[in-house]
């Protein structure tokens, strides 16, 4: 067993599906129920440092500046030991990240946070894996982290190992306006509300039917460049979600009235020809997709919308990426 001295920084970004995974096949295994399919946001980024540090009794890790325990720790130093035990090594390892848009706001940064960790993490313990080995490694601490591996419009199936790259970020430019809506009370973590709403609700299997053929509805749109097609089949798909957590006992609400607010303008800039979409993940804040040529004008209405505290504008992003590594 050799003890290196290996570090690794990762860039990574988050993604945003458009065809929504709630619920596991494999809770263990932490396998996503039902496919899913994701656009990798070039405004989201984490950036993720890990170095080997035999002089360490145990991992540690320091979050956008504060040092991490608990349960966070906990999952980090469960996807590392994954790392450690492929490459045959032992040594712990000093984590920092940080992410490069307001965690404050509540957007998920699990996703990019994982992706960035599992890469740099293989890079760092010196091992050489293909992306969707990557992607694996990424999708037993957090299922969405499988897709951050890959840039562009990325696919997760049902019962699926790992992520795979359905077409890169330059295949249709399209823009995502993260519309952070006011601060509402903190709500329950995704894994729970998946396992309470599969526990609970009798709208979970009309979910689990439902489900496949949005997605393929959204994979084809894709593939086709038909965003009112794509627009379609993402809302339904974020709602049904949402219909399967609020038929739990008790129900899971993620939805606050400032995002039925935001859902409604929305709508209404459709109503008036302008081509924009809603989604909504387990949070509240609102993320609307629209071509570029109308951007300016759905992010005007969006910030200028009282329920909006501010406005991210992204396009497709990038594969996750190594920007520097050594070996001491
Ligand atoms: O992978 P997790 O535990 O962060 O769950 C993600 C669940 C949703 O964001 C609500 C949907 C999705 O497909 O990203």
């Amino acid at each position: 067993m050799t003890t290196s001295n290996g570090s690794a920084r990762v860039v990574a970004h988050a993604n945003i599906a458009l065809a929504k995974y709630w619920g596991k096949s494999d809770v263990t295994r932490n396998l996503p129920a039902v496919p899913s399919l994701s656009l990798t946001l070039g405004g989201l980024r984490t950036v993720t440092q890990v170095t080997i540090d035999p002089t360490l009794s145990s991992d540690t890790a320091v979050l956008d500046g504060a040092a991490t325990t608990g349960r966070a720790l906990a999952r980090i130093t469960e996807l590392l030991a994954r790392v450690r035990k492929l490459a045959g090594e032992t040594a712990p390892a000093r984590v920092e990240s940080s992410n490069e848009f307001p965690t404050a706001a509540g957007l998920a940064s699990s996703a990019s946070g994982f992706a960035a960790l599992a890469l740099a993490a293989v890079h760092a313990y010196g091992l050489t894996l293909e992306p969707a080995a990557v992607s694996a490694l990424a999708r037993a601490s957090s299922a969405s982290a499988a897709r951050s591996v890959f840039g562009g419009f990325v696919t997760l199936g049902a019962g699926a190992e790992a992520a795979a790259p359905l077409a890169g970020p330059e295949h249709w430019p399209l823009v995502m306006l993260v519309a952070v809506t006011v601060p509402g009370p903190k709500s329950i973590g995704s894994t729970d509300g998946m396992q309470h709403t599969a526990a609970t609700s009798p709208y979970y299997r009309a979910w689990l039917e439902a489900a496949p053929e949005l997605f393929a509805a959204a994979q084809h749109a894709v593939l086709t460049r038909d965003l009112n097609a794509l627009g379609a089949a993402m809302e339904q798909s974020t709602l049904l979600m949402h219909a399967s957590m609020l038929g739990a006992r008790p129900a899971v609400i993620y939805l606050a009235p400032a995002t039925l607010a935001v859902m409604a303008a929305v709508t209404e800039l459709r109503q008036r020809g302008v081509p924009a979409f809603y989604t909504m993940d387990a949070g509240p804040h609102v993320k609307v997709l629209t071509l570029p040529e109308y951007a300016a004008e759905v992010e005007h209405t969006l910030t200028s919308h009282p329920a909006v505290s501010g406005v991210i504008r992204c396009t497709p992003g990038p594969d996750a990426k190594v920007v520097s590594e050594g070996r001491a």
